[in-house]
């Protein structure tokens, strides 16, 4: 009896090896199996403004933001509906890359919502006068190949939901997100007061740019 069970452990453990080994490197797969699709998109579009779109994101932000998010060093917001999630469980830091290069591979797509035409051109106006190109690209795509490393770890903000860029933003502004590189950009803007519908304009003109 004893030998059955070990033969049949045996062979459980062989299968899980398989599987396991069957999705390393493939990063589509794995954003499935481990659930981030049902709140993420199955092609890393959201459906609700308050989570955030994660396709064409920089790969660097996106590990070290799934990691401040799971291991609670940033617990703002929804990210407990993340980081409690009963199912997100077990990943290895090489699952992790995996997921982040297959979503950084993929096309971002602007899903803007309902905005006010004069909110996007004042954001417009606001965005490049207030130097956020210089960290973020122009429009907020990222900055451009050949850059300083340093700015993979930065996030790209075109075409994302606005209300998830406008509490970002708050939240960072007011000092409260400060994981990663959070405080680089707080300390650019210490000085200014940005009010509610500032961050609104800036948010409607970036959720437009595709
Ligand atoms: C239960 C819903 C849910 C599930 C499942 C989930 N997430 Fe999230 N995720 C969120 C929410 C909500 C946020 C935004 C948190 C906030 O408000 O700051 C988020 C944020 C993120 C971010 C940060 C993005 C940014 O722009 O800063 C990354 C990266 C991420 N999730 C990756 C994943 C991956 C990878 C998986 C699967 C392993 C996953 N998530 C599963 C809800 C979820
Ligand atoms: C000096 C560099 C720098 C400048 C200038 C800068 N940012 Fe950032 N920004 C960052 C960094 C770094 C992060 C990511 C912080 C982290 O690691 O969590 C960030 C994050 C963000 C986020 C959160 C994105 C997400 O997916 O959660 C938003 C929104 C944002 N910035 C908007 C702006 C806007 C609008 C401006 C101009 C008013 C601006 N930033 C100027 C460096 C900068």
């Amino acid at each position: 009896m004893k030998k059955v069970l070990t033969l049949g452990s045996f062979l459980v453990l062989c299968a899980a090896l398989i599987s396991s080994s069957a999705l390393a490197g493939d990063g589509k797969a794995l954003f499935t199996k481990k659930f981030c699709v049902n709140c993420h998109g199955a092609d890393g579009h959201s459906k609700t403004p308050q989570y955030p779109h994660l396709a064409g994101q920089n790969k660097e932000y996106l590990v070290n933001q799934f990691n401040a998010i799971i291991f609670g060093k940033r617990e703002l917001g929804s990210s407990a509906l993340m980081k409690n999630h009963p199912k997100l469980k077990d990943f290895s830091p090489a699952e992790i890359e995996d997921i982040a290069t297959f979503l950084s591979g993929l096309k971002r797509v602007a899903t803007p919502g309902q905005v006010d035409p004069a909110d996007v051109a004042k954001g417009e106006a606001m965005f490049k006068n207030m130097g956020c190109p210089e960290c973020h690209g122009a429009g907020g795509k990222g900055m451009p190949l050949g850059s300083d490393p340093k700015f993979a770890a930065y996030p790209r903000l075109n075409g994302q939901h606005g209300d998830y860029l406008f509490w970002q933003m708050k939240r960072i502004l007011e000092g409260k997100r400060t994981n990663n590189h959070a405080l680089t950009m707080r300390d650019k803007f210490k000085a200014e007061k940005l009010t509610d519908k500032e961050l609104r304009s800036l948010a409607s003109y970036l959720s437009t740019i595709e």
